[in-house]
């Protein structure tokens, strides 16, 4: 079993990503801005956007983080994005999701201008990428697909089976496997919480990637030898015996089904550090798609 270490190949894209930068710089360009809207106070969601910001420095970009309340109107949050929408010195931007229940979700992505969207989920964006178009793709499955890029895994013709059908990781992994070119070609199956015998498919599979949350849903009894697992789950489970009260679980059980599996990505380190240097490359991108 050969692990993929999302750690490593994050950092080797960070510091491509700050050579870039180096770069801009040294020929009197401005460095990319990122900026990421966090609406509340969810823990989970208030360590991500804090690690995006965080890792902006370390690339040279400049970020802004906005901090709003969990009550904000849906129109007081839609005038933020404006303001990001219009504001010159910003490249791109994200709003973590998920937002408060009384805000309609997709009239937020619908109020983000498309060339500012580095996470990929406008509806524009989101097509183009399933047209095979330039684009921003999703920072977790353009993670994945790095991965198995640089780890040289082969998926033209493998059955893969996709766990999961969300808009921000299932569904579009599921596109991008299935499309022609590198890291593509694959015979995807989406399999969901109301797919029957999900077993059988997953027993079936060369390539599993879990995007459920279930923490160690996946077993060793429902994969076969040789498969290759991408662990997309990060799911806090409680444990007193930590000093965090919590430690982090994947979607997949990585001790006994890692003995089975030819490729793992662990949790954390595996796909989890992929999706923020993702979201740097889709904002450097910016700047050229932007030109
Ligand atoms: N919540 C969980 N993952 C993501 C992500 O990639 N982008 C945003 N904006 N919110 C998220």
């Amino acid at each position: 079993m050969k692990i993929i270490d999302g750690k490593k190949i994050s950092n080797l894209i960070k510091e491509e990503i700050k050579k870039e930068v180096d770069s801009i710089l040294a020929r009197g360009g401005k460095a990319p801005h990122l900026a990421a809207v966090i609406v509340g106070e969810d823990g989970a969601s208030l360590t991500y956007v804090g690690s995006k910001v965080r890792s902006c420095k370390q690339v040279g970009f400049n970020s802004t983080l906005i901090k709003l309340p969990e009550n904000i109107s849906e129109n007081l949050l839609i005038d933020e994005i404006y303001k990001l929408n219009n504001d010159k010195l910003i490249d791109g931007f994200i709003v973590q999701l998920p937002l408060p229940n009384h805000i309609d979700e997709q009239k937020i992505l619908m109020a983000i201008d498309p060339n500012k969207d580095v996470d990929g989920f406008h509806p524009t964006n989101f097509g183009k990428m399933a047209l095979n178009m330039k684009t921003f793709i999703p920072a977790t499955p353009f993670g994945i697909m790095e991965l198995l890029k640089r780890y040289n895994i082969e998926t033209s013709g493998k059955n893969t089976v996709v766990i999961g059908r969300s808009h921000i990781v299932g569904r579009p992994i599921s596109i991008l496997m299935n499309s022609k070119g590198i890291a593509g070609d694959s015979t995807v199956t989406v399999v969901h919480s109301r797919t029957k015998n999900l077993e059988h498919y997953t027993k079936n599979a060369d390539i599993i990637v879990s995007a459920l949350g279930i923490p160690e849903f996946v077993k060793e009894n429902m994969v076969k030898d040789g498969v290759v697992i991408i662990d997309v789950g990060i799911t806090r489970v409680k444990d007193n015996s930590k000093e965090k009260g919590y430690v982090i679980k994947g979607d997949v059980d990585f001790d006994s089904v890692g003995k089975k599996a030819s490729y793992i990505t662990p949790v954390p380190g595996g796909v989890g550090p992929m999706t923020i240097a993702m979201l740097l490359k889709n904002t450097l991108l910016s700047k050229t798609y932007n030109k």
